[in-house]
């Protein structure tokens, strides 16, 4: 451990902090500081510092340049009418041909949501009990199926997972602890993200005590670098060639959606995006939108009050393409960005709150933001694309995000719980199934409207209202006290399938359909 040519390294780089206290560890805590300092590219994260904080001062004027892109240019699981069918034929095959993975981002620290755990394993409260990984692992079971059922292929979708530092060890032993939800171990590949150092407002890199660097994944574009050749030759190997990147947390993602695979495919895109209506100009989701002519998603964080605000005549959102982290990529766009757009990419800036050691060697837990982590964002590679699509889906039947605890009033549990029990009770309906009450009367297809009529129904204590006294409420907010109803991902991918089992069955809610409730019930029959 040579510390004073360390320091002199540090020196020139104005980092030499980091070995304020050094004096005070013992043997092992020096040996551990020398290798975090030694393993860092110190050059490196100051440049990306410095490129990063660069770019801050520019956002007012991408605003000033982003322009909508007209809805004609979607594909839209409204509009499209009956190619829809054709594009989702197209991607059937493809997962029959086994040439579709899913790849799953997370690495996020989950914040937010409130727990020390990653959030794939959180659970709802679903009647079943299943946490979001379970939930996606079935429907990845479900859709090889599926395939099968309706091209005769026998199609493989490996489930490519990155983590990151927090993640990695309890996302691996939960998968094993499940048995990985029946789907092969072979099949399921897990990569592990990097980490960057987080920085002071001044770039000075913060120490988190007085031995150890404060680092922070370094954001879902960190994909990128992470792939590296290790992901990409198995995936090259497997013969790839479409890849349906999403994010952990919403509730209703479909996985390796044959619709929208197909779709992109159809279009001949090397890259694409599923968006949904932004619902308000504040939702913090990013707007899909171009920039100088190229695609490019401008993130919440990084719009001004002023443009989310804009509205067109007919009083919709300008900027409403509200993106749901549901990307498409094709094999050999993804490996020229690893491979040559990599570099090229800019870290976005997040001012956060920190804990810091500070000179006098305490730890602070500080309540306000004291300094930034540096994130590359997956999207940001939609700028090199030379075909890029949009395919709008719909809120209700796609996306539900659990980014908070209970305590905010949206995107929480119950929001998440709420959204999947309202598709599936739909999912029910629209198979000719009813629901009916003890008393044996039908319960209204449409509960929202009937909570309008009867005032005896208590207001979920997350419900807010707004200053005329009306519930805010979203597609997914809506009120579900009265139907309780979960279809297994193993029953149905998305809704497919269910005739033959509720068609004309009155049901009492709550109902949990499952492989074994359709067995059960048929040995009833016989
Ligand atoms: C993300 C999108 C936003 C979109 C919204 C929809 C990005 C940068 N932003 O925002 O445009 O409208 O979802 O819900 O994609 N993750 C990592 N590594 C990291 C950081 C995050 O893998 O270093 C993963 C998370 O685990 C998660 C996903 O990326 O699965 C999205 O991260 P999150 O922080 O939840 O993004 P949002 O800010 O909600």
């Amino acid at each position: 451990m040579d510390f004073e040519s360390l320091r002199k390294k540090l020196a020139e780089h104005n980092q030499e902090h980091l070995l304020d206290f050094v004096n005070d560890l013992d043997e092992k805590s020096k040996q551990v500081l020398y290798n975090d300092i030694t393993n860092t590219n110190i050059a490196e994260v100051v440049r990306f510092f410095n490129a990063a904080t660069a770019s801050m001062d520019t956002q007012t004027k991408v605003d000033d340049k982003m322009e909508p892109i007209p809805t004609e240019m979607f594909g839209s699981v409204t509009r499209s009418g009956k190619i829809l069918k054709q594009w989702e034929k197209t991607g059937l095959e493809a997962v029959g041909k086994s040439k579709v993975c899913v790849l799953l981002l997370a690495g996020g620290q989950g914040t937010r949501l409130g727990v020390n755990y990653p959030k794939g394993m959180y659970n709802v409260g679903l009647p079943s009990g299943k946490p979001l990984y379970h939930l996606q692992a079935e429907r990845i079971l479900r859709l090889q199926r599926y395939s099968k059922e309706e091209t005769g292929l026998s199609g493989t979708i490996p489930w490519y997972i990155m983590t990151s530092e927090h993640t990695q060890e309890p996302t691996e032993e939960y998968f094993a602890s499940r048995n990985f939800f029946g789907l092969q171990k072979e099949d399921i590949v897990f990569f592990e993200q990097n980490m960057l150092p987080c920085m002071s407002f001044d770039g000075k890199i913060i120490m988190s005590n007085k031995g150890k660097i404060a680092r922070a994944p370094d954001g879902n574009g960190g994909l990128y670098r992470a792939l590296g050749e290790k992901v990409l030759g198995d995936m090259e190997r497997r013969g790839i060639q479409y890849i349906h990147v999403y994010c952990v947390d919403n509730i209703l993602v479909k996985m390796a959606d044959p619709t929208f695979i197909g779709f992109c495919i159809s279009k001949g895109a090397n890259c694409g995006a599923k968006v949904v209506e932004k619902s308000y100009p504040t939702e913090p989701v990013g707007v899909v939108c171009r920039v100088d002519g190229k695609y490019q998603v401008v993130e919440y964080s990084e719009i001004t009050l002023r443009t989310a605000e804009k509205r067109n005549e007919d009083g919709r959102l300008v900027f409403s393409a509200g993106n749901i982290c549901n990307h498409f990529f094709t094999f050999d766009f993804l490996k020229e960005v690893v491979n040559e757009n990599e570099p090229f990419l800019k870290h976005h800036v997040a001012k956060k709150k920190i804990p810091y050691v500070n000179e006098q060697g305490n730890i602070i837990t500080p309540e306000k933001p004291n300094g930034i982590k540096m994130e590359k964002f997956v999207f940001d590679v939609f700028e090199f694309s030379n075909n890029f699509v949009v395919f709008e889906v719909l809120r209700e039947d796609e996306f539900s995000p659990l980014k908070n605890s209970d305590k905010a009033e949206k995107d929480n549990p119950t929001t998440a719980k709420h959204a999947l029990m309202s598709l599936h009770h739909r999912w029910v309906l629209n198979a000719g199934g009813s629901f009916v009450d003890k008393n044996d009367s039908l319960i209204p297809a449409i509960p929202s409207k009937r909570l309008k009529l009867d005032t005896t129904i208590r207001k979920p204590k997350t419900m807010a209202s707004d200053k005329n006294g009306n519930d805010r409420r979203s597609a997914n907010d809506v009120d579900h006290s009265l139907v309780i109803c979960e279809v297994s991902p193993l029953v149905s991918y998305a809704g497919e399938g269910l005739e033959e089992v509720v068609s004309n069955k009155r049901f009492q809610s709550p109902l949990l359909l499952t492989e074994k409730y359709i067995k059960d019930k048929e040995m009833q029959i016989k």
